[in-house]
């Protein structure tokens, strides 16, 4: 290269340098602008490689030019990426922008399940007249789901309810809470006055008004002469706490071996008024089943049957919750359905 082309290189080169770092429009573009001009490979670099094959005269002034050359595009190149870092922060801010006015975002509040609910109002209910809380287990025996129950193995109310067993022998899902009555009078002196709510099983054909896996709460008073009446008396104010004053309650005969005598329990079907329809048949729904304790099933727990009488009952958690909440089909308690299930939100 001789001296008039590396002058005219280094010229053209101070051009298209400062013209592309004009241009850059990122760090990026602005490093590889960089390369381009300045880096080992550019023109630039080039002609500096060839000052010392110059004369003197020509090397301090073409070195003179290009010193000038590197100072003008470095701070060309200073300058532009100031203002870059400046635009990509400017950006940057833009994206993360927050706007403080907007309204939150509410989380949405979960809500009890409908039968959770019905089952603190039912216990509630009984709480707030004396009664304590009992608890027994899923899993029972045979003495406690029957026999203690007055229900020997011979006996046909084994056929009123199939059973789920599991597979230990003499062991079965319990089918109603009434096994708790007996594990309370074992374990305790009367008086009694307990409520026990829990899940129960039979082996059923699930539809509106039936489920294989259903609660109950059940209900034991024992004392010196409790009577018919109490029970009637008792089950009445529950009815009315439930579901007010102007719901129709009905007591009919009913046969449960551990009672005598024993009642059912209906209020009119809240779908039809009582007069009918597909959901109660005839316009009554079954709540609970109830009668006094059998003087058997006193002795069975040591109970002296001489002295003491008692009452018991049975009431269906989801009978309740359709009748309390006018809910036509069981089978929605349990098919999770959140559209049905935040119906329920703030009722407590
Ligand atoms: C009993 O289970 C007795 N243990 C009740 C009882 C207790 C009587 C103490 C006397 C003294 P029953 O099988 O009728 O009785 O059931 C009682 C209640 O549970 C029924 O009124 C109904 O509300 C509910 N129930 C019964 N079967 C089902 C089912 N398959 N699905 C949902 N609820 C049911």
């Amino acid at each position: 290269m001789d001296p008039n082309e590396a002058l005219r290189v280094l010229h053209a080169e101070h051009d298209r340098g400062l013209a592309i770092i004009s241009k850059a429009g990122s760090t990026e573009e602005l490093e590889s602008a960089k390369v381009s001009v300045l880096g080992r490979k550019s023109p630039f670099t080039e002609v500096q490689r060839s000052l010392g094959s110059f004369g003197p005269d020509d090397r301090r002034r073409l070195g003179a030019v290009a010193n000038e050359v590197r100072t003008s595009l470095q701070a060309a190149l200073d300058e532009r990426r100031a203002a870059l870092s400046g635009l990509e922060e400017g950006r940057l801010l833009e994206a993360d922008r927050v706007d403080v006015t907007l309204p939150g975002r509410r989380p949405r509040p979960g809500s009890l399940h409908p039968l959770t609910i019905v089952e603190r109002q039912i216990v509630g209910i009984f709480t707030r007249m004396g009664y304590r809380v009992a608890e027994g287990p899923e899993i029972e025996d045979d003495w406690h789901n029957f026999e203690a129950l007055n229900i020997p193995p011979d006996h046909p109310a084994r056929t009123m309810k199939d059973s789920l067993y599991v597979d230990i022998p003499g062991l079965l899902l319990r089918t109603e809470t009434s096994a708790v009555q007996i594990r309370t009078m074992e374990s305790q002196e009367p008086p009694v006055y307990v409520v026990a709510p829990g899940r129960t099983y039979r082996r059923e054909a699930v539809d509106a008004t039936h489920l294989s896996v259903f609660h109950q709460v059940e209900g034991l008073a024992v004392d010196e002469g409790l009577s018919f009446s109490d029970m009637k008396g008792t089950l009445e104010a529950f009815a009315r706490a439930m579901f007010g004053p102007e719901q129709r309650v009905r007591m009919n005969p009913d046969y449960f071996p551990f009672v005598e005598p024993g009642a059912q329990v209906a209020v009119s079907c809240f779908k039809c008024g009582g007069v009918g329809c597909a959901l109660c048949g005839n316009g009554w729904i079954e709540l609970l089943g109830a009668g006094m304790v059998h003087p058997k099933v006193l002795d069975n727990c040591g109970y002296d049957s001489e002295r003491y009488t008692g009452f018991a009952f049975g009431v269906g958690i989801e009978r309740v919750a359709m009748a309390r909440y006018g809910v036509p089909d069981m089978r929605l308690f349990v098919e999770g359905d959140v559209r049905f299930l935040e119906q329920f939100q703030g009722v407590a």
